[in-house]
């Protein structure tokens, strides 16, 4: 059984097909530059660009990069302002002519990662960070999702966390991979005594990268793993849930 996912992101939009499965893609994935500016019309397009590029019938998912509640995206960090409020379903269904589960890119990313990847089996408090163009969180208790956490917006040292310590800031400010390693030791050992999380999983296009950083990360007790699906979880997550939303 097979279903498109597809993940918007700060840079690009990316879809699948995805076997349920296995969380293996079934066609080479189709990656559009995300619109600039990224309005909702126009990010609209490129999914049903995706979409139609793979063709066939059922529900898609989709992921955003901002709080979602029953469909309607509520903020936008990395996306143009104009998507606060908009009904992302709806939108999304009308230019696809599908119906259209949407979520939080993290949450998305969590829910393949618990299933298939390197949260399989954990019990207990697991948080799942995603280093991107911002941070995004997942946090699971005994299995369960608790959605849009957001805690790529806590506050460090007068800073949003994502601002000092996401992917795209250690490329930007060129760190080496100890700064940034510091940098998210300081944010996780905050997260820790905020939620103290029995697991930690880290993701993004980055954790492919995983052996440069995580070992230079300090003062955090919970184990630290790098996710195991990297920058295809979203996609993954995405059909999951779609799948799940099936009549
Ligand atoms: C957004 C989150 C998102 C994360 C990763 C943050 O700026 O607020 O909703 O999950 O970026 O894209």
């Amino acid at each position: 059984m097979s279903l498109l996912g597809i993940d918007i992101g700060g840079s690009g939009v990316k879809g699948a097909p995805v076997d349920l499965a296995t969380g293996a893609f079934e066609a080479e994935r189709m990656r559009i530059e995300t619109p600039r500016p990224s309005e909702p019309k126009a990010v609209a397009a490129a999914v049903a660009q995706i979409t139609a590029h793979f063709g066939g019938t059922g529900p898609v998912g989709v992921t955003f990069p901002g709080v979602v509640l029953h469909g309607v995206t509520r903020t936008a960090a990395n996306l143009d302002r104009s998507w606060i409020g908009v009904d992302a379903a709806a939108l999304f269904g009308e230019a696809t002519g599908r119906p259209v589960s949407v979520l939080n890119d993290a949450d998305a990313a969590g829910i393949a990662e618990m299933r298939l990847g390197a949260g399989r089996g954990a019990q207990g408090t697991v948080a799942i960070f995603t280093l991107g163009t911002g941070i995004g969180s997942a946090l699971f208790t005994e299995g369960v999702l608790l959605p849009n956490t957001e805690f790529g917006h806590l506050e460090l040292d007068g800073h949003d966390a994502e601002t000092r310590a996401s992917a795209k800031i250690r490329e930007d400010e060129d760190l080496s991979w100890d700064k940034w390693a510091h940098r998210l030791s300081v944010y996780l050992r905050h997260v820790e005594k905020l939620i103290s999380p029995t697991l930690i999983v880290l993701g993004g296009g980055v954790s492919r990268k995983a052996d440069k950083f995580i070992p230079l990360i300090t003062g955090v007790s919970a184990p630290i793993v790098p996710a195991a699906l990297h920058n295809n979880a979203g996609i993954v997550g995405a059909a999951m849930v779609a799948a799940a939303a099936r009549p």
